[in-house]
């Protein structure tokens, strides 16, 4: 009891003691796809503002693009399309139902394909998030929260979770039937290159994930206490390949620290093993987390710690991940990224 009842005290003392930019209720912003430190104070509880969809950006339709691996080709229209998104690989997946791969078209309420962000093979990418790989009753539990407002981003300004939300909210309970049933049927397949390194990629952000920079400004800098996670390949970003790959550059000595604290809870919490699993690959209520990407990661230990992520399950996160640093979140997300998913 004592141990835990030291994670709020630590945590005011960083709060008091440090820049903005660490104090312990500041999103860390390599999470979120930002450059600046949100200016909303998580304390203020303050919900996230009511989306307003961003107007279709203006593509290319005449030029017609290819990948490696297979023959199919698609302008850059057809690949972004919010409503029948490019599907590069059909034979990676099950045939999806109407609502992952169009979603609906509608001039109040429309939902995007759920493809769109989260890939016809449910990988998504490190700004959306991974579906593969948790049960059905997981994504089902996760829609109705979004749904029903219990799950938002503490970085207000992060507009593909307003989206989410908004989607959710538009949502049938038939349509989130079909799709939890779909993205639970998904095989998981291992996506992230973890490096240990000092230094990181020079980026810019991009569609809400970082990139790295290219020409001229090409470089490295210091990475500090973050994760840079980026495409490993930038052709694979831009043409949206679903088999695109990532590289995640983590702390020296993260992937150790986070693998005691996720084994063992580093006596101060449950480990984490104890209710997902020895693999971290989930099961029934709990969602794999092996193999996500490490701003997913991160992002949704911030979320539940400050209460902006609130669902039905949460409650059995939120009180221990209160007693643990953002450094220690870090290193679980950085160990965690190393597993097969
Ligand atoms: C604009 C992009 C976008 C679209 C389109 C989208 N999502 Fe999402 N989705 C997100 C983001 C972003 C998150 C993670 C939220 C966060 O990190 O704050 C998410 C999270 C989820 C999760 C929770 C995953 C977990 O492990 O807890 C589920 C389930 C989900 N989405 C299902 C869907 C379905 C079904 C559709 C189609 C109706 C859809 N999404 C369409 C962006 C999107
Ligand atoms: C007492 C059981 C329990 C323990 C111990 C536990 N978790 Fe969880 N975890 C859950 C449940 C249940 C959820 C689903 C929460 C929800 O639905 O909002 C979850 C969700 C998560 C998520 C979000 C996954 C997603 O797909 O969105 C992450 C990340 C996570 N846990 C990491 C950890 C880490 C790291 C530890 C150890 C430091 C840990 N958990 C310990 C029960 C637990």
């Amino acid at each position: 009891m004592k141990a835990i009842l030291a994670g709020p005290v630590v945590a005011l003392v960083m709060a008091l003691g440090s820049g903005p930019s660490w104090a312990a209720d500041v999103p860390p912003m390599w999470a979120y796809g930002a450059t600046e430190p949100t200016e909303v104070r998580l304390n203020t509880m303050a919900k996230m503002p009511p989306v307003v969809i961003p107007p279709a950006p203006e593509l290319d339709d005449t030029k017609k693009l290819s990948l490696p691996g297979t023959t199919a080709q698609f302008t850059a229209a057809q690949i972004f399309n919010r409503y029948a998104p490019a599907d590069w690989f059909p034979g990676d997946h099950p045939e999806m139902p109407e609502i992952v791969a169009k979603g609906r078209e509608a001039a109040t309420r429309p939902i995007w394909a759920c493809a769109g962000c989260h890939l016809p093979n449910g990988r998504g990418t490190p700004g959306t998030a991974n579906l593969t790989g948790s049960t059905f009753e997981y994504l089902m539990q996760q829609l109705y929260d979004f749904k029903n407002g219990r799950r938002e981003s503490s970085d207000h300004r992060k507009v593909e979770t307003q989206l989410m939300v908004a989607f959710a909210k538009a949502m049938t309970s038939e349509d989130i039937e079909a799709a939890a049933r779909y993205y639970a049927s998904l095989k998981p397949a291992p996506w992230i290159t973890v490096v240990e390194s000092d230094t990181a990629p020079k980026t810019e952000v991009r569609d809400g994930i970082f990139v790295p920079l290219t020409g001229k400004s090409a470089g490295t800098e210091p990475l500090g206490n973050r994760i840079v996670e980026v495409p490993s390949n930038l052709e694979d970003f831009e043409k949206h390949n679903p088999r695109a790959k990532f590289t995640a550059y983590v702390p020296k000595g993260s992937v150790e620290r986070g693998e005691s604290l996720v084994r063992t809870g580093g006596g101060v919490i449950v480990p984490c093993v104890e209710c997902h699993g020895d693999n971290l690959q989930g099961g029934g209520s709990f969602p794999a987390i092996a193999g996500r990407a490490p701003s997913y990661l991160m992002r949704q230990m911030f979320d539940m710690q400050q209460r902006k992520r609130e669902g039905l399950l949460s409650i059995q996160m939120a009180p221990l991940l209160y007693s643990i640093s953002q450094d220690d979140m870090l290193a679980a997300a950085a160990y965690l990224a190393t597993l097969a998913p």
